[in-house]
């Protein structure tokens, strides 16, 4: 069975666009596909707690406040970045709703535009929010660190990171479609594989790399790998850091 952890449940609060804010060039991601990836990550971790989680290539943000909205009580700092400024924006935006302040100012907003155009969706906007509201309510929102980085850039991560270690890392990365890979001066030349080795080189051995494309399988030109699954017509690896040659070597990569 493909969903091991994550139950099939109404997801239409979490909606791109909804209450979390969407433009054009910023894809969602499937909120269910993204809890049992989060999940399954969090169980080859085989520890209990609150994580550390990372998107080297974060877009709208979308991924990490679904996440951290479905999951409140399961992070102690969400790390954000992505090498596209205007996607730093909005990743801002949307990162701001894992506050009780952020969703109340959100709710106002909609609020204000359910008074002006009286929008149905205006309106179920501003009912979904206060269902977040309830949902997050008095649990402690996790620290978040948003940043511009090159996920190719060794020194740029390590830059972003602020010293921060990463349990996880989460990445839905271009396909070719809305976004692409965005690198002019990186070590690594753009591909899936040094996504991995980049991200190997700055983060701890232990931490736990999930990578997610829209393909049959995600191509990793045999890099070790820890397990995979596919869902329609997105792959999902799960690579371990401390297993990839490159781990460890920052310093010698910028
Ligand atoms: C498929 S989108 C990610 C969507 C994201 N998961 C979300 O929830 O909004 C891929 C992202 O990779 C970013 N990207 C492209 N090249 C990059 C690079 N060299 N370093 C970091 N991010 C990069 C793009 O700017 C884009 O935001």
């Amino acid at each position: 069975m493909v969903y091991r952890y994550a139950p099939r449940r109404d997801d239409s609060d979490l909606a791109s666009g909804r209450v979390l804010r969407s433009a054009p060039g910023t894809p969602g991601f499937p909120v269910r596909l993204a809890s049992e990836i989060f999940q399954r990550a969090t169980a080859l971790r085989n520890s209990e707690g609150p994580v550390t989680l990372w998107d080297p290539c974060c877009g709208s943000g979308y991924l990490l406040t679904v996440l951290g909205l479905l999951h409140p009580e399961r992070f102690h700092t969400i790390v954000a970045t992505d090498v596209d400024e205007h996607a730093l924006s909005l990743a801002r935006a949307n990162l701001a709703l894992l506050t009780p302040q952020g969703l109340q100012e959100r709710r106002q907003t909609l609020d204000e535009l359910a008074t002006a155009y009286g929008k149905p969706t205006h309106h179920e906007a501003v009912q979904a929010a206060d269902r977040l509201l309830r949902q997050v309510g008095a649990i402690p929102a996790p620290a978040v660190r948003i940043g511009q980085a090159d996920a190719f850039s060794p020194h740029q991560l390590t830059t972003s990171l602020q010293q921060v270690l990463p349990d996880l890392v989460i990445t839905d990365v271009p396909y070719g479609q809305l976004t692409h890979w965005n690198t002019v001066t990186a070590p690594y030349a753009p591909s899936i594989p040094n996504l991995a080795r980049s991200l190997a080189t700055v983060v701890p051995p232990t931490t736990v790399v999930a990578i997610t494309c829209r393909a049959r399988r995600v191509p990793l030109e045999g890099l070790p790998t820890v397990s995979s699954f596919k869902v329609g017509h997105r792959s999902v690896v799960f690579l371990r850091a401390g297993d990839l040659p490159d781990h460890g070597t920052a310093g010698e990569t910028v």
